[in-house]
């Protein structure tokens, strides 16, 4: 295989790669605005200068393919004095905004500044001012903080497939608009605030929400839909603030959607019911797990004839654990858009899929039957699992004999549930789901279960124990 020398370190790379790519390999990061590895390559910024030996100037490291025997030093004082005035120009129109930046502590302009920039600014001028501007239900932009480096143009452009953003004018009065300042059209809208390496584009659900640095992150599996993207879930003292995309090649590359982005607001819902109740009289009663799990067993032991219909975002284990703890029972799973997972359908050149559950696959492989086949009438006691995002449809619970709910529900749905064992969603648990090409994707839990909720299974054991006598 060919191999580049890139500061004295041999690196083999792939016909047509780039040294920023090469160089990446080897833990050498080359400072990057324009450069996205999943975007174009337009070589605008020139941030990535480094030298190769034999050439007169300075090459772009992102647009530069590498050449078997090529020697390149990205650490020269050339090298250092070029890149530190690329810095010094980007900055001559930044405001000093960083206090209250979104993107303060994520921000390529702040770490490349601190790392490759100058202490002080020559800069005696007024800064081009502009006021923050709404780009649609997802997007706020403050253009004074932009660099022009394109990436929301051809983010739009190649990644949404629709043209909608351009850089109006030139130069010093280089502005980002929509076209004809229409909302933006795209159902990837927040990616703009990912790939933006500023925080000129800042999406409106996370802005001024909390400060970056108090994050923890953990790996989650977005729940929204068959596809199953790999994403970041952050949180603080148990809050969830924010979904992004997690690299997966296979399933999402760079992207989600902003439906699943921005889908996680029922966990925290002030209408989600946290500890056990009773639905009497048309009013919800709180209870104690006690008596709820008391009353809820007593139901049990008197049916003959119990169903499941357990929503798709119920994970592997879950779904073992109910057929384990009730063999005899019958399984039905439930989408709120397809009856069985081969009416599943790709809604876009990118992502988004018909089926909104992210396991319907993964249930229908361990059994389940269909939605289509569950008559509640038939039971006498049917529990609807709500395991995640997805609730069973809304006034089905009437229909049944008796009803008890058992995971994630809010205040409006109780109607028709004798009893409502809460659960947690998908942020407060791990577990394995099968998207839609059958691929087994296991997430682990950002936060602790929220209110009294209790993990499925730990609830399944206690209906299971022999009720306990009090003395
Ligand atoms: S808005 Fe952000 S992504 Fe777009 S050109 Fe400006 S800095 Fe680049
Ligand atoms: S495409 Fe589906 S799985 Fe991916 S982010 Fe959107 S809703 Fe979530
Ligand atoms: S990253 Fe290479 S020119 Fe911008």
């Amino acid at each position: 295989m060919p191999s580049v020398n890139i500061d004295g370190v041999a690196v083999e790379f792939q016909p047509g790669e780039k040294i920023i790519q090469a160089a990446g390999r080897v833990s050498n990061h080359i400072p990057r605005y324009c450069y996205h590895e999943g975007l174009s390559i337009v070589a605008q910024c020139r941030m990535c200068l480094v030298e190769v030996e034999g050439q007169k100037k300075l090459v772009t490291a992102c647009s530069t393919p590498c050449a078997d025997g090529m020697k390149v030093n990205t650490t020269t004082a050339r090298v250092k004095d070029a890149v530190a005035g690329v810095q010094e120009f980007l900055l001559a129109n930044h405001p000093l905004d960083c206090p209250i930046c979104d993107q303060a502590g994520e921000c390529s302009l702040q770490d490349y500044s601190f790392k490759h920039g100058e202490e002080d600014t020559r800069y005696d001028f007024f800064r081009r001012t502009y006021i923050d501007v709404d780009m649609g239900p997802s997007i706020k932009k403050n253009m004074n903080r932009c660099i022009h480096c394109t990436r929301c143009i051809r983010y739009c452009d190649e990644v949404g497939q629709i043209h909608e953003m351009i850089a109006e004018q030139r130069g010093n009065n280089t502005e980002i608009i929509t076209i004809d300042d229409q909302p933006l059209r795209t159902a990837y809208a927040g990616g703009l605030a990912d790939v933006c390496p500023v925080g000129s584009l800042t999406t409106k659900d996370f802005r001024f929400k909390k400060r970056v640095w108090y994050l923890k992150t953990s790996e989650g599996i977005c729940d929204g839909c068959a596809q199953g993207c790999n994403i970041t879930h952050s949180q603080d003292s148990g809050l969830v603030f924010r979904l992004e995309p997690r690299v997966n090649m296979e399933v999402n590359k760079w992207w989600m959607c902003d439906e699943g982005r921005y889908g996680f607001h029922h966990v925290h819902s002030p209408s989600r019911v946290m500890g056990p109740t009773e639905w009497k009289d048309g009013n919800p009663k709180s209870m104690l797990w006690g008596e709820a799990i008391a009353s809820v067993r007593s139901f049990i032991q008197g049916a003959k004839s119990i169903a499941f219909l357990v929503c798709a975002d119920a994970t592997l284990e879950e779904a073992h654990a109910l057929q384990k703890a009730y063999p005899a029972a019958e399984f039905f799973s439930y989408s709120p858009t397809v009856m069985a997972s081969s009416e599943d359908q790709p809604l876009d050149h990118l992502l988004r899929r018909k089926d909104k559950s992210p396991n319907l696959k993964g249930l229908e492989a361990a059994g389940f039957k269909a939605y289509s086949g569950f008559d509640p009438k038939k039971y006498d006691l049917c529990f609807f699992v709500s395991a995640g995002k997805v609730r069973p449809p809304y006034g089905l619970a009437k229909l049944a004999k008796k009803a008890i709910g058992l995971g994630l529900f809010l205040k409006e749905e109780l109607s028709g549930y004798q009893f409502i064992l809460p659960g947690p969603s998908t942020y407060e648990k791990a577990g394995t789901f099968v998207n839609f090409k059958g691929m087994k994707q296991s997430f682990k839990p950002s936060i602790a279960p929220v209110g009294m909720s209790r993990p499925l299974e730990m609830l399944l054991s206690a209906l299971l124990e022999a009720p306990r006598k009090v003395s």
